[in-house]
């Protein structure tokens, strides 16, 4: 049975009247036509899905529809402000940290979250932040790179 959930979506008030049980993921892409989140493996372990819930990276493959009701979600097209990419995206442009570009949404906005909760983090900490997140196309070196400058760039945190 449908419900209307509202939630901050892109930084706006928004609402969805829908199965509450659809995955977060198929509601962003198919309702909201959102289709920077990707959809990888459907089961949690690819990280091609994540967004940011109130700064935390969550899959949203793993999440209904129903549990953000109320909360503030951010996809890979909210972060950049103004026209103005956000630093974790010019980092990663910057440093080419991405081939054929599938995995980068999610590994984006994964790396956004763990900046904002550690915005001087160390390279290893970087690397175990980021590793279960997957690339495929073996961009991992890169990537890591990019989120060292993005860290330089945000300094304490935005
Ligand atoms: Fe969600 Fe792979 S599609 S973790
Ligand atoms: Fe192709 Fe990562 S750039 S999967």
């Amino acid at each position: 049975m449908e419900e209307t959930i509202k939630f901050q979506l892109n930084g706006k008030k928004t609402e969805a009247t829908i199965d509450p049980t659809q995955t977060l993921l198929w509601v962003l892409r198919n309702h909201f036509g959102l289709t920077g989140t990707k959809f990888g493996c459907g089961m949690g372990s690819c990280g091609a899905c994540t967004v940011l819930i109130d700064n935390e990276p969550v899959r949203s493959c793993q999440l209904s529809v129903g549990d953000v009701a109320g909360k503030n979600v951010v996809t890979i097209e909210g972060l950049a402000t103004n026209g103005k990419l956000h630093p974790v995206q010019k980092a990663f442009a910057e440093h080419d940290a991405l081939q054929c570009g599938f995995c980068t949404p999610g590994m984006i906005m994964n790396a956004t979250g763990l900046l904002l909760k550690n915005p001087l983090p160390t390279t290893q900490e970087i690397m175990d932040g980021m590793e279960n997140n997957l690339c495929r196309c073996a961009a991992h070196l890169r990537i890591v790179e990019a989120v060292q400058t993005a860290s330089k760039e945000m300094k304490g945190g935005k």
